[in-house]
Order: C-alpha cells, then structure tokens, then sequence
C-alpha cells in the first residue's frame, strides 16, 4: 500500500493533495471523502484506498478493482459553479484524466459521455461525481476517480468491456507517477475552468470523442431511446436526434451501435 508521503513526493500541484488520507481497505472512497467535505475538509483533499469494499459506479453500479493494481481514489472540489454548469464538471474530469494516462503511456484515450475513459474502445477509467447543495449552492463536489491500470484478468461480466493500460500498453504502469500526473492534470484544468470558464472544456471533449454522427441508444431507469449524436449543448448536455426530434439527455448509460451518420 501507498503511504501518502509516497504520493506526495515529486507532486507539483499547488493544493491538489496537500491532504492525502490513504486506506489498505475502505467501503467507498467518495463516501469517506464525502463525510470529510461536509465538515472541515479543504479542496483538494484526496482519499486513496488499495482496496474498496463497496466501491461505487454511476448508476447504482458496483465497481470493482483488484488491490495493489490499480488506483481508487477521491478528490474535494469546491467549484463557484451555478447549477446549469454542473454537468459540465464531469467533461473536465474525463479530458483531464485522459490527458494525465496519454502524458504516462502511449495510448490514446477517447471520452465517451458522460464519464467514460476508453482505449481501443474498452473501458479503462470510470468517474463518479457526488455534489452536496445547500441553500441553491453548491457546497462540493467529490470526484471519484478509479483507474484500470495493471490489472489483467477482469470478472465474466466485464470481458471485452473493461481492460487496463497495462493491457492495452503492453507493460506495467508505474502507479505513483500515474497518480502523480493526474492530480496535476486535475488541478491545472481546473484552474482553467475557473479563470477561463467552464465552457472552454466541450472542445477539448469533443476533441477526444468519437461520438458524433454516431447511432447510439441510451438507457435511462427502464427507458431506452435512441438516436443519433449530434454534438453537446452548451450545459453538457447530449444532443440526439432522436426519432422524436431532436433531445438533449443529462444522464444515461450510453451504448455506441457503431453505424456513422453524416449530418443531414
Ligand atoms: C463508473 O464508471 O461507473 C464510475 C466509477 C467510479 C469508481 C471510483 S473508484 C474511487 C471512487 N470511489 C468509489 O466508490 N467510486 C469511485
């Protein structure tokens, strides 16, 4: 296991993981770093476990990764942001890990919506956000991070879904300088959400997607629509032209069905 002066040592971020509380065995580090956001906890804060007893995914979803091989981890955010731009946040997350594991290996990374990593089109990072509001505000927002980084073998229902760097490269990922990487690509886009505003991450998303003018279907508590993708609206919404008409979806587990249609 990591001790947090391994984590910290040759870090250059300015207050991402000034405070790194590291864990052999926790339920969930979203929940820990929630628990610490509600009370005294500074932005930037992250919570690192080797090993997650009920680590959480989007959807209600369990996530799992093997100890000592991969990277769970949270980090607090305290963003001005208003409510319209909230689902934007996961967009900034997603280019900056993406941006993190290219700077470390040789893969390319592409963003699939809402907060998927994939290479060769397989999953190898998942982001879970969970934001406290009081009073119309924003209180914080924790940023669940897990990364598919030296694990080989992944359980039945992940086959051919899920892989690692470490698959995907051809050799072992060295965790520290991953992890290391990642805080400072956090921190540096997120000083560019803020100064520069937070619509300076769609191009960057879709630079990195390859999603438009791809027939998708989406599913959503029981429902399923589909459609094709025409770009994001400027809330980080996706915009589908649906058999409906044209929609825009905020939440949703997202299938790509392969087929390229051309703007009409
Ligand atoms: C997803 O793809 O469904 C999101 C996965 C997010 C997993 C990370 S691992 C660290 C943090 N703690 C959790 O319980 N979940 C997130």
């Amino acid at each position: 296991m990591y001790t947090a002066q391994a984590l910290r040592q040759g870090l250059k971020t300015q207050r991402f993981g000034n405070k790194i509380f590291t864990f052999d065995t926790i339920d969930s580090t979203n929940n820990c770093a929630r628990a610490l956001a509600g009370c005294w906890a500074d932005e930037g804060t992250v919570i690192i476990a080797e090993q997650q007893t009920a680590g959480k995914g989007r959807l209600g979803r369990v996530w799992q990764a093997n100890p000592n091989e991969n990277l769970t981890f949270s980090i607090i955010l305290r963003p001005t942001a208003n409510p319209e731009q909230v689902n934007l946040l996961p967009l900034y997350v997603a280019v900056a890990v993406a941006q993190a594991i290219e700077r470390t290996t040789s893969l390319k990374v592409e963003c699939k919506w809402p907060n998927d990593l994939l290479v060769n089109n397989r999953k190898v990072a998942g982001i879970l956000l969970e934001g406290s509001v009081k009073d119309n505000t924003l209180e914080y927002v924790v940023v669940g991070i897990g990364v598919n980084v030296n694990q080989v073998a992944f359980a039945h229902d992940l086959e051919g879904k899920a892989t690692s760097l470490r698959l995907e490269g051809g050799k072992e990922v060295d965790r520290l300088v991953l992890f290391r990487e990642l805080l400072s690509s956090l921190e540096k886009n997120y000083k560019t959400l803020s100064s520069s505003g937070f619509n300076t991450v769609l191009p960057l998303w879709l630079a990195r997607s390859s999603m438009i003018n791809r027939q998708i279907s989406v599913s959503e508590r029981g429902s399923v629509i589909s459609g094709v993708v025409r770009g994001l609206s400027p809330e980080g919404g996706l915009i589908l032209d649906s058999p409906q008409g044209a929609k825009t979806l905020f939440a949703g587990d997202v299938t790509i069905l392969g087929i390229d249609v051309p703007a009409a």
